[in-house]
């Protein structure tokens, strides 16, 4: 095959979206206002307002409503650019799991070297969303056990330049085309997800390297498909021509647990590992699915993140070129690219048990997924974001009714075909009343069945095509959505909307209203620098409707609070770049973690604690632009009360993944990437990294840095952050 030059994107902050929403937007209202609820919705009419305490009384999954914090009841750590993790006075963080840590007894230790091989039985790379999953003293599921347990997490990616992941490799491994098939071998299996038991003996935290519930998901672990995109033609490879199987997740991002005790993951920035030959527009010739690929940001002739395909002619490699060379799609893997990015689905108890790709919630580069709480007979519910720049927010609404009984389901993942194999999905449009429509994104709605924009003729079109489908119907543009999180003392749902260097002045709505320009040293950043959060109200989560405001804009306490500052961010809780973001069930805190990289030259990344408020509970304001106005709705200013900041991590690192134990005494996080800004020439000279965390801070072996998860406890034994 040609190979193109080595890749120059940043494939994280991907944007491939042409379309000009949300002007098409105002041309579909009136078609669309017709539409009442959503389908598989109970009547509105017949079910009263979710008042903020009307949860109490129904069927619910899982723990009990949380006893809100009323205060945060640590002081604020300080901004810093330490190689370290630093957290309150009275607390402590302790490394439990670090990259190419052993998950089998008879995997030797991790030299951390670049020699090290045998990643299938060790930790991944770049630990990303996670969730815990508790085991009684039987070793049997529980849901209110939290000194021993199992941690399901993501491996999102790696430390790459120029092709290569360059710490797992002795001298930095290749980086240039093609590359050596041990490298790549290697570089498949640090991707993916692992299941991980550890253990408190009330002090001090471990995990169990010799856990028969350790498990590894790679790039190859077989999966199966399913959900509206089952059995389509678009699934049709070389592996499985029934288009039912696949091989492998990928690039997984945010995380989330079902409320029948399952663990999903996103499918984020996979269309980046592939290849297309310069000529493959042409060898599909009318094939609708060129636009699709397009539209996923892989145009024909780009150089993909790894180079993976380039090693060899063997099925491990030849899967990575998305090109139409075979005679059909049986003969070749240019559909292989369609067998990625959805959520998927694994039960963290049965090591045994299948992964499952959930295609009916559709195909983007999902962050995370969050439940709405499951209320009995009710729909269940799911929110989720696409990231990338000018990317949409979708939910999920199950046609089956939720049956509280499969909160403790013998068989989860058959409870997982029952709430996401069968529903409708939709996306969100933004009003500037403060108002916003669910979209419904199926061949119910005229607008997709008749669009002349893409040929949808199948679910299976709309599942695997989502973001062509959004396009189609108008939804609104984000400034790259990621996690989703719902307060459970009222329902309400918050997004946050990273940031968007693309935003321009002439794109400006009022969801996503800012534009300005922020100094990082002499460098001038523009755009919506610093990210926002959103924050949506529905009466009922199926409903087809919400009211929105911006709960949280992200800005240097600096910057002009008339334009910029518009929470009144002090020294003690400025931010950029919100991206993870989780309520606490046990103290009803809102976590919200940063991936930032336009504050980074006066603080590394961070994870901040609020005491989040309600819909409604700030005000209008306009921002003005020369002469175009934007009205925007915004959330109640924040105070040294309402939001403090909690930790701040070592250089180079994303502070990402969040969960905690049932009773809110450990909170773990994951410090993703440090030191990634480190030059591949200096892999073999630790005095040029710019991290040597977590081998700086005591934990194993080597200087070079890797991502790793870390557990933070009280040292009186409280809740964290109350
Ligand atoms: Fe993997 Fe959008 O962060
Ligand atoms: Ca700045
Ligand atoms: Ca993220």
């Amino acid at each position: 095959m040609t190979h193109a030059p080595v890749p120059t994107t940043d494939f994280n902050i991907e944007d491939s979206n042409p379309t000009a929403n949300p002007s098409i937007a105002q041309v579909l209202d009136a078609r669309l206002s017709r539409r009442g609820l959503l389908r598989g919705a109970v009547g509105a009419a017949s079910v009263g307002t979710l008042a903020a305490t009307g949860l109490s009384g129904c069927a619910t999954a899982g723990a009990s409503l949380p006893a809100a914090a009323s205060q945060l009841g640590f002081n604020p750590v300080a901004k810093s650019l330490a190689d370290a993790v630093v957290v309150p006075e009275g607390y402590t963080a302790q490394i439990v799991y670090a990259l190419g840590d052993p998950l089998t007894a008879g995997t030797p230790a991790f030299k951390n070297d670049g020699t090290d091989t045998d990643f299938a039985n060790r930790a991944g790379d770049h630990h990303d969303g996670m969730e815990w999953f508790g085991l009684d003293a039987q070793g049997q599921p529980s849901a209110t056990a939290s000194l021993r347990g199992l941690i399901a997490m993501n491996h999102e990616a790696t430390t790459d330049e120029k092709l290569s992941s360059f710490f797992i490799h002795a001298n930095g491994g290749t980086a240039t085309l093609p590359r050596p098939a041990a490298e790549v071998d290697k570089e498949l299996m640090i991707h993916g997800l692992s299941v991980v038991e550890l253990q408190s003996d009330g002090k001090q935290w471990a995990y169990k390297p010799g856990s028969a519930f350790n498990r590894r998901v790679t790039t190859i672990t077989e999966a199966a498909i399913h959900g509206a995109a089952r059995g389509s033609e678009h699934l049709v490879t070389q592996y499985d021509a029934t288009g039912t199987k696949a091989r492998g997740t990928l690039n997984n991002c945010g995380a989330g647990r079902t409320p029948w005790g399952t663990y999903v993951s996103g499918e984020e920035n996979w269309f980046g590992y592939f290849f297309r030959d310069a000529k493959d527009d042409d060898a599909r010739k009318k094939d609708k699915q060129v636009q699709g690929l397009k539209r996923y940001g892989r145009k024909a002739g780009e150089a993909s993140r790894h180079g993976w395909e380039s090693a060899g002619a063997a099925d491990q490699y030849a899967r990575w070129n998305n090109s139409a060379i075979g005679a059909s799609a049986k003969d070749d893997y240019r559909n292989e690219m369609n067998t990625f990015g959805y959520v998927v689905e694994l039960d963290p108890y049965d090591h045994k048990a299948v992964l499952r790709k959930r295609t009916s919630l559709g195909r983007m580069g999902h962050e995370n997924i969050t439940f709405a709480r499951a209320v009995a007979g009710q729909p269940v519910v799911a929110y989720m974001g696409d990231d990338a720049r000018g990317e949409y927010i979708y939910k999920f609404v199950s046609n089956a009714k939720w049956d509280a009984a499969d909160a403790s389901a013998a068989n989860r993942l058959a409870a997982g075909d029952k709430y996401l194999d069968q529903g409708t999905l939709y996306v969100a449009r933004f009003k500037e009343d403060g108002s916003g429509q669910w979209l419904e994104l199926s061949l119910d709605n005229p607008v997709i069945a008749n669009s002349s924009y893409f040929e949808f003729k199948t679910a299976a079109d709309v599942a695997v095509f989502t973001r062509l489908a959004a396009d189609a119907v108008g939804a609104t543009r984000m400034d790259r959505p990621e996690w989703a999180g719902v307060n459970p003392k009222n329902g309400e749902v918050y997004i946050t909307l990273t940031n968007n260097s693309k935003r321009t002045v002439e794109t400006t709505d009022s969801a996503n209203p800012r534009v300005y320009t922020d100094l990082k040293g002499s460098k001038e950043q523009k755009g919506n620098v610093n990210g926002h959060i959103v924050r949506l109200a529905e009466k009922q989560p199926h409903d087809s409707s919400f009211r929105w405001d911006i709960y949280l804009f992200a800005s240097e306490a600096g910057a002009d609070r008339g334009s910029v500052n518009l929470s009144g961010l002090t020294e003690e809780n400025d931010l950029s770049s919100p991206d993870g973001l989780v309520f606490s069930k046990a103290s009803g805190i809102c976590w919200i973690e940063t991936d930032d990289g336009a504050f980074t030259d006066k603080t590394n990344c961070m994870l901040l604690a609020a005491l989040p408020g309600r819909l409604g509970d700030g005000g209008e304001k306009t921002l003005t632009y020369g002469e175009k106005q934007v009205r925007t709705h915004v959330g109640k200013a924040q105070t040294s009360a309402s939001f403090k900041r909690f930790l701040v991590g070592p250089k180079g690192a994303e502070i990402t993944g969040i969960t905690e134990t049932p009773d809110g005494r450990a909170l773990f996080i994951n410090i993703q990437h440090p030191g990634e800004n480190t030059k591949m020439a200096d892999v073999n000279d630790p005095s040029r990294f710019e991290s040597r965390w977590p081998a700086n801070a005591g934990y194993g072996a080597g200087q070079r840095p890797r991502s790793a998860t870390i557990v933070i406890t009280k040292k009186d034994g409280g809740v964290v952050g109350a």
